[in-house]
């Protein structure tokens, strides 16, 4: 099977190498663009993924049977609609269906209709509104922009002047904003394979959303992550798919917009049950790398079924019953600003336990530059929580990348909490 895969993350990394760890041979696969580490592994090619006729004009000429989409843009884009109508299969939803994550009041709608477990929200389009809002759910004050703000278009702060300044900054933009009931309990991510009708779930993760240690600091795209979940309850999987995920697919398929892809369910654990935070139509970062990297079942024949309509009669995923940790190098001034074009030394896998997923790296005449704001995630298995973290901190300590900072407590609660 040919496969074309769309991004240029760690994300990607994570999916590359899954598919050649459960069985697609490297030649077949091709990524656009990649990055510094993608290009060691695989074909990479430097196209405009973003664009509907480049891609789908590409996937023809190479008689690719998957495109595998990682990043939402070129969903937002249209470019699965353009692959999919030129009858290829792809894994990745289209743009109407991509909505789940672009705008959090479709979400928020979709929510109602099909009944699923949300907090409260109120939709904002003036200052004043927002004022009212805040007033009403009390601190701590959840603010979100209504619309793709590449991670930063929430804040959770108990400071009314940063909410108000954070509403004011995207309504400036024409956004509208969504003010949000705080809800508090612990994260999890758990990501659903959908054909439209039927749904698979992969392994729950948890993501670390702060850039510093103890959930300090600003929120990120993510600066670690953990599989699995050790604590969640029994039948936790099973509620959130007759709850969540498949009334979401269902109700999409309703109204005429069925949902092919990566279902993220962004979810809290609290005191009165689970509560869906987000939605979002594609594989998370950097959950996936933890994720992917205990999948045992063929990645390839799962995201091939789940694009041409055949999840029905496939089992459930399989799972190492190993545990994975990833923690994400970044760069100098990251969220805020990253800085670029630093040489990255030092990067040594061991290939029992660590590997690492490239970011935002690109090769120069042999040399690694960071070409972002998060560069690498370090990925370590093991057999607990324990060894998995000290094999992946020992590697990420001898990176060399000047001005870059990392979390040290990612996995260190689970690690604390298990009897190892
Ligand atoms: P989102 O982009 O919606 O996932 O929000 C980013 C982060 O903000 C989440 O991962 C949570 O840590 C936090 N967050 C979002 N919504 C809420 C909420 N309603 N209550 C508490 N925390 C939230
Ligand atoms: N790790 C959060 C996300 O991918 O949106």
């Amino acid at each position: 099977m040919k496969i074309l895969v769309l991004g240029s993350g760690a994300r990607e990394h994570a999916i590359v190498k899954a598919l050649i760890r459960t069985g697609t041979d490297p030649s077949n696969i091709t990524c656009a663009p990649g990055n510094g580490g993608i290009s060691q592994e695989v074909t990479t090619v430097d196209l405009n993924i973003n664009d509907p006729a480049v891609v789908t004009a590409w996937a023809l000429a190479e008689q690719t049977d998957l495109v595998v989409i990682g990043p939402e843009a070129p969903l937002v884009a249209g470019v699965s609609d353009a692959v999919r109508a030129a009858g290829i299969p792809v894994f990745g939803p289209s743009k109407a269906a991509a909505a789940l994550e672009g705008s959090k009041s479709f979400a928020k709608d979709v929510m109602a209709a099909a009944d699923v477990p949300t907090g409260m929200a109120r939709k904002c389009t003036s200052i004043y509104e927002v004022e009212q809002a805040l007033e009403a759910f009390g601190a701590p004050y959840v603010v979100k922009a209504d619309g793709l703000a590449a991670g930063k278009g929430v804040i959770v702060t108990s400071d009314k002047k940063a909410a108000l300044d954070h509403a004011n900054s995207f309504l400036t933009q024409g956004m509208e904003i969504l003010v949000e009931e705080f809800l508090d309990g612990e994260e999890v991510s758990l990501f659903f394979l959908s054909d439209g009708s039927s749904v698979l779930p992969l392994s729950p993760a948890q993501d670390f959303k702060r850039a510093y240690d103890n959930d300090q600091g600003p929120n990120t795209g993510g600066m670690g992550a953990y599989s699995p979940l050790p604590w969640l309850p029994e039948g936790f999987i099973e509620e959130v798919q007759n709850r969540v995920a498949l009334p979401t697919v269902r109700e999409l398929a309703r109204q005429g917009t069925p949902f092919i892809g990566l279902l993220y369910c962004g979810l809290i654990v609290t005191s009165k049950g689970i509560r869906v935070i987000e939605f979002n139509a594609r594989f998370g970062d950097p959950e996936t790398q933890v994720v992917l990297r205990r999948l045992l079942t063929s990645l390839s024949g799962l995201l091939h079924k789940a694009a041409t309509s055949q999840l029905a009669n496939q089992l459930e995923p399989e799972f190492s019953k190993d545990v994975a940790v990833t923690v994400v190098l970044a760069s100098e001034g990251y969220p805020v600003t990253s800085a670029t074009d630093r040489e990255i030394a030092g990067l040594e896998e061991d290939d029992r336990h660590v590997e690492i997923a490239h970011a935002a790296t690109k090769l120069v005449d042999g040399k690694l530059f960071a070409t972002g704001g998060r560069v690498l995630s370090v990925v370590s298995m093991a057999k607990t929580f324990h060894k998995a973290r000290k094999h992946a901190y020992k590697v990420i300590e001898n990176i060399k990348l000047e001005g870059s900072h990392y979390r040290t407590d990612i996995a260190l609660k689970v690690d604390e909490g298990a009897d190892d």
